[in-house]
């Protein structure tokens, strides 16, 4: 039917179609056939070899040999849970979005936290970004927030993704080490793409090894757009509270974790959900006026930069919790499929040139990630709305379209005309006007890398600059190409000679003019084991 009240059963009602309990249950093949014998596969004699027909033992030992798919390109490690979002007040003054008007409704969500850069067996707690990715199960389909726990990025343009993920990735020669920030590619291509200033700011912080994922904020990162009913668009960003608020580790404590639980923060959100304890985050809302467009003396459209919340507070909007655990990794947690392209109407986007690169990669990635075309009906990602189109066949098809009419436009199935007008729901883009001639370049006001980097490193307390620069030190300090050392040495001059200096000295490189002699000594944390003279800890 095309009903589209939902409420936060909805998706947990359409899942339990799908679940199967095995338990108590007899062994059959997957054609249903019960078997009586599962140890011994048939033989030719006593001691012959296994025969070609003995289909029991072919079925079970082919799908074992597929049971693994390629693990995501980055976010490879992740946990996942259930919940619902509630909002505070209508937000209809800024979009006709369905789910972000009625307080009375509870929209279905699921949640994936994951490590950027680790791959699937990396462990919770190494330095990284963290994702934080949200599908929003709306009457409208689904909304997917697709952020991390970092406001700003490695890079401005998308085209560059590919590098920035080869460089953090483990080193292709020998895969050591493991997608980590102490390795020379790492370093090399920061000082080769100083836009990474701001993040690497970021990630050498606190912020970047979270205390859990319970604690975290999330950030939609890029400047999106919100659009009402009269067509009026505003800009906006988009920002998770965890309401226990954020905490991180410390450097020390991540390293003894690290190798004690490598399962530290998936144990601990499953065992805080399991014991009725939900983890709540607020959504919050900076919103710009299109007319403030150009106010700011940077560009809303790069993704290095945040929005000062000094000057654009985040409105909080509404609460999330997550109060039930996946039944089955694989099923739900692998096989979900978000993609900031996900939008309903009254969410729309800019024209922020990495955003506008991920509009095309994850459906790509997901295509073969999930081996095909359909994985839209994977029961995790299927809409709790009704779908419709004439999008037939490929690989693991599932629904039985019925009719002959598999085409727009046509008399033949009623579908003219096809589509819904605006009114009716239908998505409309929103028109902004566009011209220039076509060129590739950065825009001149996404040039200055640096401004927002200091701005970051003066905010820290003291304790916080000390593990900022313990974080250089170590990291950086494990890099073997003296040349890139000295280049990172003379980045970060530009966001603070302070820092610049103290971590030049700790690693034996020529620290930046002017930076002062006795830096050191405002990072007593920072241990002999941490120069680049004693092997790794
Ligand atoms: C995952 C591409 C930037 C957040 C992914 C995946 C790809 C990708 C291919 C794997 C998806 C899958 O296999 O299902 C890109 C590209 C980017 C970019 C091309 C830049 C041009 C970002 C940024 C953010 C982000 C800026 C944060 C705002 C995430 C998250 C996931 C992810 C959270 C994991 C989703 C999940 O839990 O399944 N990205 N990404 N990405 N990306 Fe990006």
């Amino acid at each position: 039917s095309d009903k589209r009240k939902i409420n936060e059963n909805s998706k947990d009602e359409q899942l339990e179609f799908f679940r199967v309990d095995d338990q108590g249950k007899k062994l059959t093949t997957n054609q249903g056939l019960k078997m009586a014998e599962d140890e011994f596969s048939l033989k030719a004699g006593e001691r012959g070899p296994t025969l070609m027909e003995d289909f029991h033992f072919r079925e079970k030992l082919t799908h074992f040999d597929h049971e693994r798919i390629p693990e995501r390109v980055v976010h490879a490690r992740g946990f996942a849970a259930h919940g619902h979002f509630q909002i505070y007040e209508s937000m209809k003054k800024y979009t006709k979005a369905k789910f972000l008007q009625n307080p009375t409704v509870k929209t279905p969500v699921f949640v994936r936290f994951s490590i950027v850069n680790g791959s699937r067996g990396t462990a919770d707690t190494i330095r990284d970004a963290r994702g934080f990715a949200t599908k929003f199960y709306t009457e409208e389909g689904n909304y997917d927030l697709v952020g991390n726990n970092i406001p700003v990025f490695f890079i401005q343009d998308g085209i560059k993704f590919p590098d920035v993920v080869h460089a953090f990735k483990p080193e292709p020669d020998n895969e050591v080490p493991n997608g980590s920030t102490a390795q020379d590619t790492f370093w090399d291509f920061v000082a080769n793409n100083q836009e990474s200033a701001h993040m690497i700011m970021w990630i050498m912080s606190d912020r970047a090894i979270p205390r859990s994922f319970r604690m975290m904020e999330g950030f939609g990162v890029h400047t999106f757009r919100f659009v009402n009913e009269m067509g009026k668009a505003y800009f906006v960003k988009f920002h998770w509270k965890p309401a226990l608020g954020t905490h991180s580790l410390v450097w020390d404590e991540a390293q003894k974790i690290s190798g004690k639980d490598p399962d530290f923060h998936r144990r601990e959100i499953w065992e805080e959900i399991e014991r009725g304890v939900y983890p709540e985050f607020e959504l919050g809302v900076q919103i710009l006026d299109e007319e403030d467009e150009f106010k700011f003396e940077f560009d809303i459209l790069d993704s290095t930069k945040l929005w000062p919340e000094e000057d654009i507070p985040v409105k909080l909007i509404g609460k999330m919790t997550l109060n039930r655990n996946v039944d089955n990794f694989f099923a739900e947690t692998e096989q979900v499929a978000f993609h900031p392209g996900h939008v309903v109407p009254g969410i729309d986007f800019t024209n922020d040139p990495l955003l506008q690169a991920r509009l095309f990669s994850y459906t790509d990635t997901q295509l073969i990630r999930l081996g095909g075309p359909n994985f839209h009906e994977l029961p995790i990602n299927r809409p709790v709305c009704p779908f419709h189109n004439n999008q037939r066949d490929g690989y693991g098809r599932q629904t039985i379209n019925i009719g002959k009419v598999n085409y727009h436009r046509n008399s033949l199935a009623g579908n003219t005309p096809s589509t819904a007008s605006e009114q009716e729901g239908g998505y409309v883009h929103y028109q902004e006007k566009v011209e220039g001639k076509k060129i590739r370049a950065r825009s001149e006001s996404f040039k200055d890398h640096f401004s927002q980097a200091t701005l970051f490193w003066n905010s820290m307390s003291k304790p916080e600059k000390m593990h900022i620069i313990d974080a250089f030190s170590f990291e950086l300090g494990k890099v073997k190409n003296e040349s890139v050392k000295q280049q990172v040495v003379d980045m970060f001059a530009n966001v603070s000679l302070e820092l610049a200096t103290a971590f030049a000295i700790n690693i034996g490189a020529v620290p930046p003019k002017g930076g002062g002699s006795d830096i050191k000594k405002t990072s007593p944390a920072l241990s002999q084991e941490n120069t680049k003279k004693k092997p790794d800890t």
